[in-house]
């Protein structure tokens, strides 16, 4: 093959940022020129077209795992994370020129070079939008999926609480409590993403934590009958609340804990009350998909199922162009965002 040079955008990683948010002093946009043209054999070039932007990609920038078993990105390279791509040259005999794929391993660039065995392909023309395999078909669907079915049991008529329910993993995750018949309550951070729970996403009630002065009053009210699921996605004082208001037998998926990632743990909140899971006989237990990949099949075709059944809404907050990694990553953590977030590589 011939040598075809192409201009690559990247954003590499300078120093680690233990605590608080990334700046340009940690993540830097540089461009660097790609071979695209002379691939080594079963190696395809890709362009990027959408990359998933969520936690965990911050938690392979602290420079010590947080506790989400994320291994560290290297520094002075260009960040691996996953993406959805267009295939632009391929010396595979399995992908061609134009096919659209899930890169796992993805350079956070307009361009990489990635082996074959690690990419998948995506049926294009199943009518899904693209930014759909990276969040109600991606990795936020199928937290919110093992959550809500594997880890957390739930069945019809139970009280379910989710945390950061207007993001990513906790618009889904309500909605498909719902479908199994449960009675949802969500919080979130802001009062439209409440009314959006309440009014678009079937949420049965929702309430703005940061408007909250006592979880525990809250908890009371919005669960009269006690929690048997909570969903949990930030930890901290939320968590430490809902122990106070669990059912006997009550589970606890705990998919994440955004609250606390930014502090070294002995800046963390404790929660103090971890004996009521002895009272009411309840499991807690962590999570991660990477454990329930061979359901994926049946995930997949249950979700699209829905989808396709009207019975999913999705929401996005979508960031046009790989510039806006910063400010993307950065709205995880100050809540700007409602629903999945992505960037589009123009
Ligand atoms: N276990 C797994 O395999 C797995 C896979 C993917 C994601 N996760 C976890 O799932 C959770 C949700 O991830 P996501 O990608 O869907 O993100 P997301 O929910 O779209 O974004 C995080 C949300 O958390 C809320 N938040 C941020 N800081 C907070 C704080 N200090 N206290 C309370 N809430 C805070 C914000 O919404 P508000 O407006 O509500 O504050 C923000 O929108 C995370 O904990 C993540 O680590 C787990």
């Amino acid at each position: 093959m011939d040598r075809e040079e192409v201009r690559s955008r990247g954003w590499v990683l300078k120093a680690y940022a233990p605590r608080g948010n990334l700046t340009s002093e940690h993540l830097e946009l540089r461009e660097t020129i790609l071979d695209v043209g002379s691939l080594p054999e079963n190696h395809v070039a890709v362009k990027a077209l959408w990359i998933s932007v969520e936690p965990y990609l911050r938690a392979k920038m602290y420079g010590r795992d947080v506790g989400l078993c994320a291994t560290q990105c290297p520094l002075n390279q260009v960040v691996k994370w996953y993406g959805i791509g267009e295939v632009l040259r391929s010396n595979s005999p399995i992908y061609g020129n134009g096919d659209i794929v899930l890169n796992p391993f993805l350079s956070l660039s307009e361009y990489s070079v990635a082996p074959a065995e690690i990419i998948h392909k995506v049926d294009s023309d199943a009518g899904i939008p693209l930014h759909e395999y990276l969040g109600t078909l991606g990795i936020a669907g199928f937290s919110a999926w093992v959550g809500v079915n594997e880890v957390g049991q739930v069945k019809a008529g139970e009280n379910v609480f989710i945390s950061a329910a207007a993001g990513g993993v906790g618009i889904i995750a309500g909605q498909l409590a719902k479908i199994k018949g449960c009675r949802v309550i969500g919080s979130a951070g802001t009062d439209e993403k409440v009314k959006l729970l309440k009014e678009e996403l079937g949420y049965d009630d929702a309430f703005n934590y940061k408007k909250e002065k006592d979880f525990d009053a809250a908890l009371s009210k919005y669960f009269p009958d006690g929690i048997d699921v909570y969903l949990d996605n930030v930890g901290g004082k939320m968590l430490e609340a809902v122990l106070n208001h669990i059912n006997n037998g009550a589970r606890i998926p705990i998919s994440g804990m955004v609250s606390q990632y930014t502090q070294v743990w002995t800046e963390r909140d404790g929660v103090r009350n971890l004996l009521n899971l002895v009272g009411k006989e309840a499991k807690m237990q962590g999570f991660l998909i990477r454990s329930y990949l061979h359901l994926l099949p049946v995930f997949t075709a249950e979700m699209i199922g829905y989808m396709k059944q009207g019975k999913l809404k999705t929401k996005h907050k979508i960031y046009e162009g790989i510039e806006y990694l910063l400010e993307s990553l950065n709205a995880i953590f100050s809540g700007i965002n409602t629903g999945k977030v992505a960037i589009k590589v123009l």
